[in-house]
C-alpha cells in the first residue's frame, strides 16, 4: 500500500513532503544527512535574473519560537545555476525539482519563468510574490491584488509547468488574493512566506538586522499559517502546499487537516535536518494505524463538512 503517493499540481509525487525554498540550499546540500531522493520534490532557494549578495549586516536573528531572516534573495543567479547548478541536480535527484522564482518587477518575473520554463531539471515553477526582504518584487507583488493577479497572469502566458504561487501572510485578506491568483491559472498555492517583524539589539539601542526587517519562521507561526491554510482552502479549487512552523509529524496532520495537500519543511531543518523523512515515516504509520489508503483522505478534514467539498473540489478535476 503505497500511503503517500499523490499528484501535486500535476506533478506525480512519492510523497506530500517537500522543503522550504530557502531552507534547502540548491537540492544536495543536505546530502551528508539524508538521501533528498526521499522527499516528495525538492523546492530549492530563490532564482532572479541577475547573480544577487542578498542583504547587508546581519541577516539571521533567534526568536523564542522561531527565527527571523533578512537574506534578501541572495543567489547565484539563473546563468550560473542553468549551467552549474542543473546537470548537478539532473544527475542526482529522481523526484521533482521546483524552482523558486523572483524579480524586481513584472518584466524580471517573466525572464526567470521564461528561463525556467526552457531548463529541463524544474519541472515545476513556485513563483514567489511573497519575499518581505526586498525593496522592489516579493511583497509588493503579493501583498497587493491586482498586481498578485497581473504577475500571475503574465507567467501563467510563458510557462506549462506546474505554476505554484507562493502567498503573503503580511495581508488583510489572503483567501481573497488566493482567489485572484486561482483565477488568474496558478494550478496550486503555497502558504504561508515569513511574517514581517523586527528584532532590537539592546546594547546598540538599534535594528538587529541590517534590513531593519526580516521575516519570522518556524512554531510560532504555525497557527497563523494553519488559520490561512484553513481560510483559503474554503476559498479556492486548487490545491494547497502548507508551511510555516512544521517540524514534527503532528504538525504536519495539522496542516493536512486544515486544508494543505502537500507540505513543506523549512525552518525546522536547521533544527534537526531530519525532521523530513521523520515526517514521512510517522505519516506512513498514521496512514496504518487509522486504516486510511492513503493521507488524502485526511485533507480538510476540519472543516466542517469533514474536508468532503474541498476534497472533491481538488481530488476530482
Ligand atoms: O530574504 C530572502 O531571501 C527570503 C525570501 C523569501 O522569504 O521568500
Amino acid at each position: 500500500m503505497n500511503f503517500l503517493k499523490t499528484n501535486f499540481a500535476g506533478l506525480n509525487l512519492e510523497n506530500p513532503i517537500m522543503t522550504a525554498s530557502g531552507c534547502f540550499g540548491f537540492g544536495l546540500e543536505y546530502k551528508d544527512y539524508f538521501d533528498p531522493n526521499e522527499l516528495g520534490a525538492v523546492l530549492i532557494k530563490g532564482l532572479t535574473p541577475e547573480q544577487r549578495d542578498g542583504n547587508y549586516g546581519i541577516r539571521i536573528a533567534e526568536t523564542p519560537a522561531g527565527m527571523l531572516n533578512s537574506v534578501g534573495l541572495e543567489n547565484p543567479g539563473i546563468d550560473y545555476f542553468e549551467k552549474e547548478t542543473a546537470p548537478l541536480l539532473e544527475k542526482e535527484l529522481k523526484v521533482p525539482v521546483i524552482a523558486n522564482i523572483n524579480g524586481k518587477i513584472l518584466e524580471e518575473y517573466i525572464e526567470i519563468a521564461e528561463r525556467a520554463e526552457a531548463i529541463d531539471v524544474i519541472k515545476g515553477i513556485e513563483l514567489n510574490i511573497s519575499c518581505p526582504n526586498v525593496k522592489d518584487g516579493g511583497m509588493a507583488f503579493g501583498a497587493n491584488p491586482d498586481m498578485a493577479a497581473k504577475v500571475t497572469r503574465e507567467v501563467r502566458k510563458v510557462t506549462k509547468k506546474p505554476l505554484i504561487v507562493k502567498l503573503s501572510p503580511n495581508v488583510t485578506d489572503i483567501a481573497g488574493i488566493a482567489r485572484l491568483v486561482e483565477a488568474e491559472g496558478a494550478d496550486a498555492l503555497s502558504l504561508i512566506n515569513t511574517l514581517l517583524g523586527m528584532s532590537i539589539d539592546i546594547n546598540k539601542k538599534k535594528p538587529l538586522l541590517g534590513n531593519i526587517f526580516g521575516g519570522l519562521s518556524g512554531p510560532a507561526v504555525k497557527p497563523v499559517a494553519l488559520r490561512m491554510v484553513y481560510q483559503v482552502s474554503n476559498a479556492v479549487s486548487i490545491p494547497l502546499l502548507g508551511m510555516g512552523g512544521i517540524s514534527t509529524t503532528e504538525d504536519a496532520l495539522e496542516f493536512f487537516m486544515a486544508g494543505a495537500s502537500a507540505i513543506s519543511v523549512g525552518t525546522g531543518f536547521f533544527q534537526n535536518p531530519l525532521a523530513a523523512v521523520q515526517i514521512k515515516k510517522g505519516l506512513i504509520d498514521y496512514c496504518a494505524e487509522n486504516k486510511l489508503s492513503n493521507i488524502n483522505e485526511i485533507v480538510a478534514y476540519a472543516h466542517t463538512d469533514d474536508g468532503a467539498a474541498y476534497r472533491k473540489r481538488i481530488f476530482s478535476k
